[in-house]
């Protein structure tokens, strides 16, 4: 690492900064300045040791930044004034606040001692600054070369107690990304108790934001919304167990006047798919204090002396270029340093899953009826969904029961998946590995292994309960089973499901004064799996699920370059699931699939060729049986493929641009897709509601180069990238839900 050292005189003070790649600092006055693509994030120590934070946003030159601190305007400032400590406490911005001392705001950590108390109190210590990210052991974190982002950690200690806090912050070279994590260890001599660790706070020093999260239900996840920040608490959070349908782990702070294209945008996501907790603040001095992490709710770690604990990782993103440019650097950022494995960068194969063609009715025979259809069509992989392991005719048994029904999979799963190998189509399979029926061998031999409070009813959902993920004994069990099938046939897909929350939250292998601890294990456990999974089988594409899309997160992305997006796979309703899914995840991440109409969730039919333009902006496959369909439809898939085909490696590598809002207006919505290069665009538009008298729509496109002359594939006209954003094109299509795709070559 080579070290600039920048010289400059303050009027009584003479100091430095050290200039890193990204990270500068001032030893003398331990000021410390991220620098990201076009970010910077500035803070730094008191001599009392407070962490105090003086800057997110638009990239600033170095320089005497200490005026950021604020602490000139505090009279009270701790050295000089201690008897009024506690205003400064409750009036400053804080890096990492802690409970207990006079800051009446939000805390990030309140950790209890051996005599009961819950003061805790953190002070700057030391710090290391070095090149690349680390691990976090046992959790997903985004990654990063040696060279393409660089870490500093601020050590922190509470003397009272021994607790030590490590602030782990990255900053992105080559993105407006800034991460964040924080390690507790208990170097005292008494055990603690975590009450609460959350792994990142900003506080901005004004209110001047609007507030955007997403948030939903089962089949129709992620729906954006917006409102104005107010005095006092605005939070989301999740105490499911997993990151849930209601609310995603994600939170956009952005400037009143924010839009997809201009204005100041925030973002925050969590790399976790448990509890979460996230919240905007808006204080007495018009502060907003920004947290997110572990949720707090019924949480407890207990922390020997000598004991870790890690609390996962925030990805922040600023974007001073609107919504649009915020989505784009998640986009990029998930693509290229969270998405792993063979598939991160690979078109994913076409697949045909007979949940919706058959749910629980199915055999073998016609399993291959389906795959010999699909299979003339040009479609890649069957997907056999749920229902093929242990008696399972409906969702009231068998999970747990990983061997093959025979009755139905009849001549067994190899035979099965050899067959569908000779048309020319891999074979993919579905797990529900975290569930287990109280219909099924395992709970028999094992009903101590479901989640659970000894003495109280257990309640069912969709008639299941769920294993205890914290217990090593039950993960090893499960992926013995998973392995048995996996070994038994050539398997290239997993369909990783989760079909139902936590309740009863109890283990029967913790000890006592760790039972508070299953919440976050159940996670950890779930993590082990999945990494045992795809080192074991490093060729297999996972695909994450939940009830549709309820653990659609960036932890789950982590292990799964794919997550199915929503069981509601109606056209229309797609558009607003995959448009509030952009805001932070990528399409190429976006299970996504043309199915039967009318459709099953809505009872809406649209043409076949919507279904078709939607499911394009996702992973696209099939969910129908294709030996039943229209012949219309069936005919038209060919087409669908090659277009497909043909489009793919724009849209899931290139830049997403969200033109139309079907939040704003429920008429129709637009994007468009723009090679890195700029040398090609993919368009969409749909239609919702077809309207008399009215004439074309202008639709300014976004994205492309002003200066090329781009071919319109519709019209055969050509027209310059200035004149085809500026002033835009012409757009009409005919009917309800009709839509349209055009494609934008560059000519010269
Ligand atoms: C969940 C999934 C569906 C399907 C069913 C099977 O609801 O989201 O796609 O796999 O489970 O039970």
């Amino acid at each position: 690492m080579s070290i600039k050292v920048q010289e400059f005189h303050k009027d009584y003070e003479r100091w430095a900064w050290q200039i890193n790649n990204n990270i500068s600092y001032a030893e003398d006055i331990k000021m410390f300045k991220l620098d990201a693509k076009n970010t910077s994030y500035i803070f730094g120590a008191t001599d009392d040791g407070y962490l105090i934070h003086g800057y997110f946003g638009k990239k600033i030159e170095d320089g005497d930044l200490t005026y950021l601190l604020r602490l000139e305007e505090n009279p009270w400032t701790l050295k000089t004034n201690a008897r009024d400590k506690g205003t400064f406490m409750d009036a400053h911005a804080f890096e990492y606040p802690c409970h207990g001392t006079g800051d009446y705001r939000e805390p990030c950590l309140i950790v209890m001692d051996d005599d009961g108390m819950t003061t805790t109190d953190l002070r700057y210590v030391s710090h290391k600054v070095y090149g690349g990210k680390p691990k976090l052991e046992g959790m997903p974190a985004t990654f990063a070369a040696e060279n393409k982002a660089e870490t500093l950690e601020i050590t922190c200690v509470d003397k009272h107690t021994g607790l030590e806090a490590v602030l782990v912050y990255t900053a992105f070279n080559d993105l407006d990304v800034i991460t964040r994590s924080v390690r507790l260890k208990n170097n005292g001599k008494a055990p603690l108790n975590v009450k609460r660790v959350l792994s990142a706070c900003v506080d901005f020093d004004n209110d001047n934001y609007d507030f955007i999260t997403l948030n939903g239900s089962w089949a129709r996840e992620r729906v954006m919304e917006r409102c104005r920040l107010h005095h006092g608490k605005q939070s989301i959070d999740s105490v499911k167990g997993e990151s849930s349908h209601q609310n995603n782990p994600f939170m956009a702070l952005v400037s009143h006047n924010a839009d997809e294209d201009s204005g100041e945008a925030y973002g925050f996501n969590f790399v976790y798919s448990g509890n979460f907790f996230a919240q905007a603040e808006v204080t007495q001095h018009k502060y907003t204090r920004a947290v997110m992490g572990i949720n707090h709710f019924d949480f407890n770690w207990l922390l020997e002396p000598g004991e870790e604990f890690v609390a996962p990782e925030v990805v922040m993103v600023y974007s001073s270029e609107g919504i649009g440019a915020m989505s784009r650097t998640f986009h990029d950022l998930y693509r290229e340093h969270l998405i792993r494995g063979e598939y991160k960068d690979k078109r994913r194969p076409i697949l045909i899953n007979n949940w919706e063609a058959t749910y629980f009715n199915f055999d073998t025979d016609k399993l291959i009826g389906i795959a010999k259809e699909a299979s003339k069509l040009g479609i890649e992989m069957l997907v056999m969904d749920d229902g093929w392991f242990g008696h399972r005719d409906s969702d009231n048994s068998s999970l747990g029961d990983w061997f093959v029904y025979e009755k139905k999979i009849k001549g067994g799963l190899k035979y099965l998946v050899d067959e569908v190998n000779k048309l020319g189509m891999k074979f993919g399979i579905w797990f529900e590995p975290e569930m287990i029926s109280p219909d099924s061998e395992l709970y028999k031999a094992h009903p101590d292994w479901a989640i659970q409070v000894k003495g109280r009813e257990m309640t069912m959902s969709r008639e299941q309960y769920v294993l205890d993920y914290s217990n090593k004994e039950v993960r090893d069990y499960v992926y013995g089973m998973m392995r048995n099938i996996l070994d038994s046939a050539n398997i290239e897909y997993i369909k990783w499901d989760m079909n139902r929350q936590l309740t009863e939250v109890g283990s029967t292998s913790l000890p006592k004064n760790r039972q508070r601890e299953l919440w976050h294990r159940y996670v950890l456990g779930v993590y082990d799996l999945m990494n045992r999974l795809t080192t074991d089988y490093p060729h297999i594409l996972l695909e994450n699920c939940s009830g549709g899309g309820a653990r659609f997160d960036p932890g789950m992305l982590y292990y799964s370059p794919q997550i199915w997006c929503s069981d509601d796979t109606d056209a229309i309703e797609r558009l607003k699931i995959q448009h509030g899914t952009s805001i932070c995840y990528p399409v190429s991440a976006m299970g996504a699939h043309v199915s039967d109409c009318p459709n099953h969730t809505v009872g809406r039919t649209t043409p076949f060729s919507t279904r078709g333009n939607v499911a394009m902006v996702g992973t696209f496959g099939y969910e129908l049986d294709v030996t039943r369909i229209p012949q219309e439809d069936r005919d038209a898939i060919p087409g669908q493929i090659a277009e497909f085909n043909k489009y793919n490696p724009i849209i899931r590598t290139g830049d997403q641009y969200r033109i139309g809002n079907v939040f704003e207006d429920n008429m129709w919505d637009a994007w468009i897709f723009v090679a890195k290069d700029k040398s090609e665009a993919v368009f969409t538009f749909v239609q919702v509601l077809g309207r008399p008298n009215y004439r074309n729509r202008r639709i300014k496109l976004k994205g492309l180069d002003p200066n090329a002359v781009y071919k319109n594939s519709e019209t055969g006209e050509c027209h310059s990238g200035s004149a085809l954003m500026n002033a835009g094109i012409f757009v009409s299509t005919h009917g309800d839900f009709s839509s349209k795709v055009i494609h934008f070559i560059k000519m010269s």
